[in-house]
C-alpha cells in the first residue's frame, strides 16, 4: 500500500514504524512530508521512507494520505492540499478534535476516515477508535483498518461523537496511567523499596491487573473484592484512595478532557 504522511512527528513516526513492521506498507511506498527538514531526513534515514519536499508531492501516487499534524497546523495544510487529491485517495486524519465535515470541506475531498489512536501504538499496544465518511468504500475501509490494526487494536464506530469521547479516554488515557504508575513507584520508594525493584513490581502489577480484567472478563469490582481480605492491608489502602476521591477524580478528568476536545471544535 502506498501511504503519504503529512506530519512526521511523534504519532506519524509511530504509525510509520507500525505499518512497516506489520508489512502493511514497504518503506519505499511511504512518503513523508514534514515542515521540519530535520524530521523528514531523520525518518528517511532511520526508516528508509521517502522524504517529500512538500505536502503536495508527498500525496502523489498515495492510496492513503495520513494527516498527522497538530490541530493548529491543519487549516494551513488543508488549504495547501485543497482540490489536489484524486477521488480514489483516502484521507486518514488522526488530528484531535477536528470533525470529518471540516476535513472534507477544507480539502474539497469526500473520502475521509477520522481516527483517534494513542501513544502505546509505538509499542504495538495502541488502541484506535475510528469512523468514516459515507463516501469511503469497502476497499478504503480495509486500508484504514490495516493501518490502524498495525498499531494495536482498532475499533470502528458509526457515531462520530464517540471519537471525541475516545480522545478523552484512550487518547489522553496513557497520560493518566503514566501518572498512576509514577505515583505508585514514588509510594513504593517512600516506604523503602529500591527504585528499580519498585518500578518492576509496579509495572508488572499494572500489566497483570489489566490482563486479568481482559482474560477473566470479570467486573473490576469483583476482582478488587478478591484481593481485599476483611480487615487486611488492601482494605486500608483502598480506604485512603476512596477518601481521597480517586474514583470521582478520574471521572472528572475524563469529563474535563472531553469538554476540552469539544471546545477545540468550535
Ligand atoms: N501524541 C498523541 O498521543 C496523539 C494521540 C492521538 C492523536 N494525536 C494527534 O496526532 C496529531 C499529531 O500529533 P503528534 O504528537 O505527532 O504532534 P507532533 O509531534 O507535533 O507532530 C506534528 C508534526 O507535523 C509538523 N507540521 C506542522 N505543520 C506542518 C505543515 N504545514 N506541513 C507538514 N508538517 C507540518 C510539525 O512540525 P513543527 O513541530 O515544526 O510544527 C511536527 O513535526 C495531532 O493532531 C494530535 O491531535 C496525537
Amino acid at each position: 500500500m502506498r501511504v503519504a504522511f503529512i506530519g512526521g512527528g511523534n504519532m506519524g513516526e509511530a504509525i510509520i514504524r507500525a505499518v512497516v513492521e506489520a508489512g502493511v506498507a514497504r518503506p519505499g511506498d511511504i512518503a513523508v512530508s514534514d515542515i521540519m527538514e530535520k524530521r523528514r531526513s531523520y525518518l528517511a534515514e532511520r526508516d528508509g521512507v521517502l522524504a517529500a519536499t512538500d505536502n503536495k508531492q508527498a500525496t502523489w501516487e498515495a492510496e492513503v494520505v495520513v494527516l498527522a499534524v497538530k490541530p493548529d497546523s491543519l487549516a494551513e495544510v488543508m488549504q495547501g492540499l485543497n482540490g489536489c487529491l484524486e477521488a480514489g485517495q483516502l484521507v486518514l486524519s488522526i488530528v484531535a478534535g477536528v470533525p470529518i465535515e471540516r476535513i472534507c470541506s477544507g480539502l474539497g475531498h469526500k473520502a475521509v476516515v477520522r481516527a483517534m489512536p494513542n501513544m502505546p501504538a509505538q509499542v504495538g499496544e495502541g488502541v484506535a477508535v475510528w469512523t468514516a465518511s459515507e463516501q469511503v468504500n469497502d476497499e478504503q475501509r480495509q486500508r484504514a483498518q490495516s493501518i490502524l490494526s498495525a498499531m494495536g487494536k482498532e475499533m470502528f464506530v458509526s457515531d462520530e461523537r464517540y471519537i471525541d469521547m475516545a480522545t478523552a479516554v484512550s487518547g489522553s488515557g496513557p497520560a493518566y496511567v503514566f501518572l498512576v504508575i509514577e505515583s505508585l513507584i514514588d509510594g513504593a520508594v517512600h516506604i523503602g523499596l529500591p527504585r528499580d525493584l519498585a518500578r518492576d513490581a509496579v509495572l508488572q502489577t499494572v500489566i497483570g491487573s489489566a490482563r486479568m480484567v481482559e482474560r477473566t472478563a470479570k467486573h473490576p469490582a469483583e476482582l478488587r473484592n478478591l484481593v481485599t481480605s476483611p480487615g487486611g492491608t488492601t482494605a486500608e489502602g483502598l480506604l485512603q484512595l476512596e477518601e481521597g476521591g480517586l474514583r470521582a477524580l478520574l471521572t472528572e478528568a475524563i469529563i474535563a478532557a472531553y469538554e476540552k476536545a469539544r471546545m477545540l471544535q468550535q
